[in-house]
């Protein structure tokens, strides 16, 4: 994001024309506050489906027809700087308001949770982030912005670029994994294909960076809970992907719910202000994340709202989300001298700047001809064919015993499980604006495919198993498959869960389907790594296909059939129990490596490595790594293997680079990836893949949050994981 002196010169004009008020009334984020169609309060509506009193399905049909408060005298009185809403005839209506008829006709932001995908919904985060292709994270970014505007949003509240180790938690669903390389990669790719192309008002929106900061740090993987770590690990671990974004021009940010340090996020200055703004330069404001602002009377870091208003605002807080606590409190703290109207003004011109780079004040409103293209044509098929490489590209295959795949379509199919045929569990849990008819099943994926199948619902994530379909999927059939895995409401926010096993009966369902004695073949769709010890101990093939959006079903029928060859990697490790979480590659060695040896880092009751580890993904052929060479440049070393196709099928490979800094002033993780190349392959051929590692990136933060370079001696690994990996030792001086 950035200014042209002109727009820089009309921001300051707009903002000496504005009253108090006015000013206040930009840092105010509104969305529509439902207000009837049912009798009890939203909040308890929320309550109620989430304890089961009020299925999904019966909290969407109220929805449909509550009524909305819009708040329009207020965006009539200047006092909403954003609004959050979807529908591009509402947004054009507010929005000439907000233009027409307040005083300054400021136009409005209008903000919304795009995170993959509007109604066109790619695969969530943390599968699209194991395809390692920059390319395709910028690309379907890109849609999803030109999407949004063509909605009337002009500001997505993505990327999500929390690092996340802990799978209990449930929103390591919607973020890039656990390694701050490859999401520092995701980053500045999203932001390119968010923010970039601004050729054209319709092609970009304003990126929202979330959560800002080590949200996915909570401990014991609670949502929303606490999160202390040293100055050293905030900066290696958790800061990298938001430090990527903001160099890559990212406009605003939201502030995390979690206390940092014990400081809350929401009111922090030192990560606020000191970090983000003043170091790191981000051009655009800080919105506060839902009711953020008011939580930190819960904290217990403010004595009440009014209190939390003003700590917010000085910390570096320029928008208020959904509590009103600015529009009640402000005028009044400025009044009282608590909040400076520098304070205020940078606040504002950060907001009014990110207006104006939007074009808003010229193209305020989404072209009619626009919307009618929506609602008449339905989804661009570029968009479609997008989604659908996504998901195929995603897709990792953790295990293929006795080459039971793919699948040939002269093969009699059971397909079994409640997943399997749900259209409505395709999108994840961020993901609000799709249609079902535009969403694909794997039942579905796989009769558009010509396979020969029978579908035994059978049982799913939560119930009982239906043992008569379960008799007549084992009977009927050459090989079964078996869907499942998570609902989406298992995973995302408010789903943390200490026990990621396979939920419900499923793996009942498994054992009595492996007892048929045919091939099983189980396709996983989650949205969080699961504890997979015993599948992995009894289960001959176990595909991941996370939710994948869309074009799901077309794209598990695809690779099912080898139409098209898996190529996905996990961009967070799996464990085989709960209790080894959080599980990440990237660990330090400890004094005691982990090992077979009674007094070493381990556990008695469970492994103490990874069962699947970050980086890992089959394909229907084999690769082979050798001659691994290191050479040093001055400013880089330059990395070269020999990486040859040793089966029967073309396939494409994601090459690893990893380092370990082998003695340093602090110790350092076992392995770091540092780059990454996917190659293609044809059955016996064989390439040299060539790898740069910059000495820049060889460094790491100390707890000064100092960037410090150590010479010495380093490992460099390359291989198709982070764990089995061909190695080379060299000294590097800087
Ligand atoms: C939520 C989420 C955040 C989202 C916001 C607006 O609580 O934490 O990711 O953008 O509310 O929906």
């Amino acid at each position: 994001m950035k200014l042209s002196a002109e727009q820089k010169e009309r921001v300051e004009e707009l903002l000496a024309q504005m009253t108090l008020e006015e000013k206040i009334g930009q840092m105010n984020l509104e969305s529509p506050s439902i207000v009837g169609g049912f009798d009890v309060p939203f909040e308890e509506l929320i309550e109620m489906m989430t304890d089961g009193r009020l299925s999904k399905e019966e909290f969407q049909k109220i929805m449909s027809t509550a009524q909305r408060d819009y708040h329009e005298d207020d965006i009539r009185a200047g006092m909403v700087g954003a609004m959050m809403a979807d529908d591009p005839r509402k947004n054009n209506e507010l929005q000439k308001i907000a233009v027409e008829e307040s005083r300054l006709g400021i136009p409005m932001l209008t903000g919304f949770d795009v995170i993959h995908g509007l109604r066109t919904v790619y695969p969530i985060a943390i599968a699209e982030a194991g395809t390692f292709d920059p390319e395709l994270f910028e690309r379907t970014a890109h849609l999803a912005a030109r999407e949004s505007r063509a909605h009337g949003i002009n500001w997505n509240f993505a990327p999500m670029i929390d690092v996340a180790r802990d799978s209990r938690w449930g929103r390591v669903s919607e973020g890039p994994g656990e390694d701050p390389y490859l999401g520092s990669t995701f980053a500045r790719a999203k932001i390119r294909g968010l923010q970039s192309d601004t050729s054209d008002t319709a092609d970009y929106v304003a990126a929202c960076l979330k959560h800002y900061v080590a949200y996915g740090a909570c401990e014991s993987g609670r949502d929303y809970n606490t999160t202390s770590m040293s100055v050293s690990q905030l900066h290696n671990v958790y800061l990298p992907t938001f430090k990527a974004a903001v160099e890559e021009g990212a406009a605003t940010a939201m502030a995390a719910f979690n206390d940092l340090n014990g400081v809350p996020c929401t009111v922090n200055p030192y990560t606020l202000r000191t970090i983000l703004k003043d170091l790191y330069g981000l051009p655009g404001f800080v919105v506060s994340d839902a009711n953020g602002i008011k939580e930190c009377v819960a904290h217990g870091i403010a004595e009440d709202e009014k209190d939390a208003g003003c700590q917010a605002v000085n910390a570096g807080l320029d928008m208020d989300m959904g509590t009103h606590i600015y529009k009640d409190h402000l005028k009044q703290a400025v009044e009282d001298g608590r909040v400076s109207m520098d304070v205020l003004d940078d606040a504002v011109r950060r907001i009014l700047s990110v207006k104006m780079w939007l074009g808003l004040f010229e193209n305020p409103y989404v072209p009619e001809d626009v919307i009618r293209l929506y609602e008449q044509s339905g989804l661009p098929e570029a968009d479609v064919q997008t989604a659908r490489e996504a998901a195929e590209k995603s897709i990792v295959l953790l295990k293929n015993e006795n080459g039971i795949l793919p699948l040939s379509r002269g093969q009699k199919i059971s397909l079994v499980g409640t997943l399997a045929a749900d259209a409505k569990e395709v999108c994840g849990a961020w993901a609000m604006s799709w249609k079902e008819e535009d969403c694909v099943s794997i039942l579905d994926g796989l009769k558009k495919s010509g396979a020969d199948l029978a579908y035994y619902p059978c049982g799913g994530p939560e119930g009982e198993l239906n043992e008569e379909e379960i008799r007549r999927a084992c009977a009927d059939s050459d090989v079964i498959v078996a869907v499942v895995g998570e609902l989406c409401s298992m995973s995302g926010e408010a789903s943390s869960k200490a026990d990621i096993t396979l939920p419900g009966k499923q793996r009942e369902l498994l054992e009595k389907l492996l007892a048929s004695g045919k091939p099983v073949v189980t396709v996983l769709m989650n949205g969080r790594p699961l504890a997979l010890g015993w599948e992995a101990e009894h289960l001959p093939v176990i595909v991941e296909a996370w939710h994948l959006g869309i074009e799901m079903g077309n794209a598990v029928a695809n690779v099912l059939f080898g139409d098209v060859n898996p190529s996905g990697k996990l961009a967070s490790s799996f464990p085989s129990v709960s209790g080894q979480c959080p599980m990440y590659y990237n660990h330090p060695s400890t004094g005691r490596p982990g090992s077979n040896s009674k007094f070493t880092s381990r556990y008695l009751d469970a492994p103490h490595e990874a069962l699947y580890p970050f980086g890992h993904g089959l394909s229907y052929t084999t690769f082979a790594y050798e001659e691994l060479h290191v050479e040093e440049q001055s400013d880089c070393l330059h990395v070269n293997v020999s990486v040859k196709n040793t089966g029967d099928h073309t396939g494409t490979e994601t090459v690893q680079l990893y380092m370990q800094d082998v003695t340093a002033s602090l110790v350092r993780p076992v392995k770091e990836l540092r780059g990454f190349a996917k190659v293609e392959l044809q059955p016996g051929e064989e390439k040299r893949v060539e790898l740069t590692l910059k000495k820049a990136e060889m460094g790491f933060y100390d707890n000064q949050g100092q960037y410090v370079k150590e010479d010495g001696l380093f490992r460099i690994y390359v291989g198709g994981n982070s764990r089995d990996c061909l190695c080379e030792e060299i000294r590097v001086k800087f």
